[in-house]
């Protein structure tokens, strides 16, 4: 018995070994990742077909990383460094990847996960790595991650001390030019929905859509003055500001509030480019607190 089990932690020591090595030595992918993937060894994640775990209340930081190797003309980078979740709690993430350039491009993206003990309980429900992708000559495309990490992080002695996973992407340009998936089933379309990932993590504990909380309702703000809801106290500077919020001073806010409105008490920076644009487009498809209110009491009443 002992023996079997002998025989097997080298069998998996092996395994490890050699994951790392492929790993380390070559890009040979397709090899690594069928010994990874069942493994768990190297920090490879897990696929799921669904989300099967209990949400509990323990929560994890998983930070984002994304690498591009040399021979691939593309720009590839999270949409937001880092989220905080709870284990089981299922999660978008998104990220941007441009084609720079004048060619169509086939890439593909192998994944890391540090602390590698962890990669076990990282469980992606979908993903861009899961194929290989075709991006359109100068193409810029979001695409989603819905993910979750295993409950039993927190109970496997060996991760039970773990509070921060960091994800790795690297895409690489794939061999056979021409086939995989076209990301351009992407293109424009999850901005809102990154939007509404990224208004979660940046922007809720301060504002809802609908009422007012440290800062004001942002329903409907696309269109509206600045510093005008009545029942919110803006300082003087942003109500005299003039300013109207339209997607190009949005942005210029969001860049920096104090920069465009001296002395205003939103302290929130957005530097990215591209996070801004999908907070404006998901905030773009919300309506003002009045209508949200009168189409909650009409579905009550009908
Ligand atoms: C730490 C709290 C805080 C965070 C986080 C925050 N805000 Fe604000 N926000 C405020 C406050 C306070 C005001 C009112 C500023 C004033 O009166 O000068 C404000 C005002 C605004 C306004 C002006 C609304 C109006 O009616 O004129 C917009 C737009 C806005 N925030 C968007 C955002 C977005 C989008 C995010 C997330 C990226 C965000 N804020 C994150 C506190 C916050």
């Amino acid at each position: 018995m002992s023996a079997r089990l002998g025989r097997w932690a080298t069998a998996a020591a092996s395994v490890a070994t050699i994951c790392v090595m492929l790993g380390v030595v070559s890009y040979s992918v397709t090899l690594y990742r069928l010994f990874c993937e069942v493994t768990g060894a190297g920090g490879t994640t897990q696929r799921v077909a669904a989300n099967t775990a209990q949400t509990t209340d323990r929560f994890v930081t998983v930070l984002f990383d994304t690498n591009v190797a040399p021979n691939l003309p593309w720009r590839f980078r999270p949409l937001q460094r880092s989220v905080r979740v709870r284990l089981g709690e299922e999660t978008p993430a998104f990220f941007e990847a441009e084609n720079l350039s004048d060619e169509a491009i086939v890439g593909r993206a192998t994944f890391n996960v540090t602390p590698e003990k962890a990669g076990l309980d990282f469980k992606k429900i979908e993903c861009f790595c899961f194929s290989e992708e075709r991006l359109a000559p100068h193409a810029v495309v979001q695409m989603p991650l819905q993910f979750y990490v295993d409950p039993e992080l927190a109970s496997r002695p060996g991760t039970r001390d773990v509070r921060e996973i960091t994800l790795s992407y690297t895409f690489f340009r794939a061999a056979n030019a021409g086939e995989g998936m076209d990301l351009a089933r992407f293109e424009g379309k999850p901005t809102p929905a990154a939007g509404a990932a990224l208004f979660a993590e940046n922007c809720a504990a301060c504002h809802q859509v609908d009422a007012a909380k440290v800062g004001p309702a942002l329903g409907g703000v696309l269109g509206r003055p600045a510093g005008a809801m009545a029942n919110y106290p803006y300082t003087k500077a942003l109500a005299a500001s003039g300013l109207v919020w339209t997607a190009g001073t949005l942005d210029r806010w969001l860049a920096g509030p104090a920069a465009l409105v001296p002395g205003t008490a939103m302290p929130m920076v957005v530097a990215d480019a591209g996070a801004r644009a999908a907070i404006i487009a998901y905030l773009e498809q919300i309506p003002p607190p009045a209508q949200q209110a009168a189409a909650g009491s009409g579905q009550g009443g009908s």
